[in-house]
């Protein structure tokens, strides 16, 4: 099976380059900008879902690799960020985008004013890359682990290849539910990002499991609704941090909000305000940037009162709400969050909330955390109401 589903995408995606079809989901890119310097041949056969190499994210000199390279979009625009001292890898497993991203890769180097092309594309899957241990700074990829049938071994993959210290900038199609037998079955659906799809949650905890911390959203939207599941397109940054001893050095870390409650990947629960003893492993996640808005670390406990400009509380309306299907999944970099109307969030888990919890979401403290979908498919009454069923505010 998982050889089988592997030949029929990249079959698909030799079929999409050779003719130029346009396939997936609005990318996000400027594609007047990236015309300055990428032929529009490559631009054509964008396929991605997301623009993880268009964030401020690649830094001058690094070694970049994108996971699924396709004509090479991601790694043109990634060559742009690092310059000519830095490096990009393409890996893709089908020969026609290869044929086609290495056919240009001299063209971009041309028209970025560089002496040779710092981009290199090498023929491998996804779940045994052709790539030293410990040798990347940055992992890309758009559109691509979706397609994967062994999403755990690209994990563990992207672990073993990065440095130290180095990260991962991924877009990719997850679904708000486990994606049924029959839709997963569907070859097409495969090769449109849709079949292959794990949950929030089980995408997420795959990373968690090959090693990566401090994973958080960067970017959702709501792709496509096929019978009542939610597609949604998303872009995460996790970390691989280097080993320190864990009981090397404590300090203290302080929840400023907007939670009033948070527990970290480690298991460590934090109260808002209240100052917590943590390790230097903890330290360095917490230092980490999905943590600096949310924390302060310090050398001796530090306690924050409502009154301390720090301390962070968004408060729901006091009036009646109306139910109208949405609901919030927490997408990091917590494992379960709490806010100040005793909803209890779990990484990945859908909750439905009410209208006045949604205006609370989409304020800047707590949207970056969350991912809103709507799950009603027929127009909502929307009766007001005072509470929630189990009787606590809603
Ligand atoms: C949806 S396209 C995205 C291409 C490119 N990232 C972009 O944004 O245009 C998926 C690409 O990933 C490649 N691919 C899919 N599964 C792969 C795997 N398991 N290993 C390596 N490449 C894979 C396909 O050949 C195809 O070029």
């Amino acid at each position: 099976m998982i050889d089988d589903i592997a030949q029929k995408v990249s079959e698909r995606y030799a079929r999409a380059a050779a003719t130029g079809e346009q396939m997936c989901c609005p990318t996000g890119y400027n594609f007047n900008d990236l015309k300055t310097f990428i032929p529009e041949e490559v631009l054509n056969i964008s396929y991605g879902c997301g623009t993880p190499a268009g964030l401020a994210t690649v830094k001058a000199g690094e070694t970049v690799l994108d996971i699924g390279s396709g004509g090479g979009i991601d790694c043109f625009e990634a060559s742009r960020r690092v310059g000519p001292s830095g490096r990009v890898i393409g890996i893709d497993m089908t020969d026609t985008m290869l044929k086609i991203a290495r056919r240009n890769s001299p063209i971009v180097a041309r028209n970025l004013g560089y002496p040779s092309s710092n981009v290199e594309f090498r023929k491998g899957m996804a779940d045994a890359m052709p790539v030293d241990d410990g040798s990347v700074d940055l992992i890309i990829s758009n559109c691509v682990i979706n397609l994967a049938p062994d999403k755990r071994k690209v994990f563990r993959e992207m672990f073993r290849i990065l440095k130290p210290g180095g990260r991962f900038t991924i877009s990719d199609i997850v679904a708000d539910q486990t994606v049924p037998q029959y839709l997963v079955h569907d070859t097409e659906k495969w090769g449109n990002c849709l079949s292959g799809a794990l949950t929030v949650g089980e995408y997420i905890g795959g990373m968690v499991e090959a090693g990566f911390l401090a994973i958080h959203q960067v970017k959702t939207i709501s792709w496509q609704k096929i019978d009542r599941i939610q597609f949604l397109s998303v872009t995460l940054t996790g970390y691989k941090f280097p080993l320190v001893q864990p009981n090397s050095h404590g300090r203290f870390a302080t929840l400023v909000g907007p939670f009033s409650r948070v527990t970290d990947e480690l298991g460590q629960s934090y109260r808002r305000g209240i100052p917590q003893q943590i390790n230097a492993w903890a330290a360095q996640m917490l230092s980490a940037p999905p943590f600096q808005q949310v924390f302060v670390l310090s050398e001796s406990p530090t306690i924050i009162g409502e009154s301390d400009p720090r301390w962070i509380a968004v408060l729901p309306e006091q009036k009646p709400c109306v139910w109208k299907g949405d609901f919030a999944i927490l997408t990091g970099p917590f494992i379960e969050a709490e806010d100040d109307d005793r909803h209890v969030f779990r990484r990945g888990t859908p909750i439905e909330i009410c209208s006045k919890t949604l205006k609370v979401l989409a304020t800047g403290h707590y949207q970056p955390h969350f991912a809103v979908i709507n799950r009603a498919s027929q127009d909502v009454a929307g009766t007001t109401v005072s509470c929630a069923p189990e009787g606590g505010c809603c």
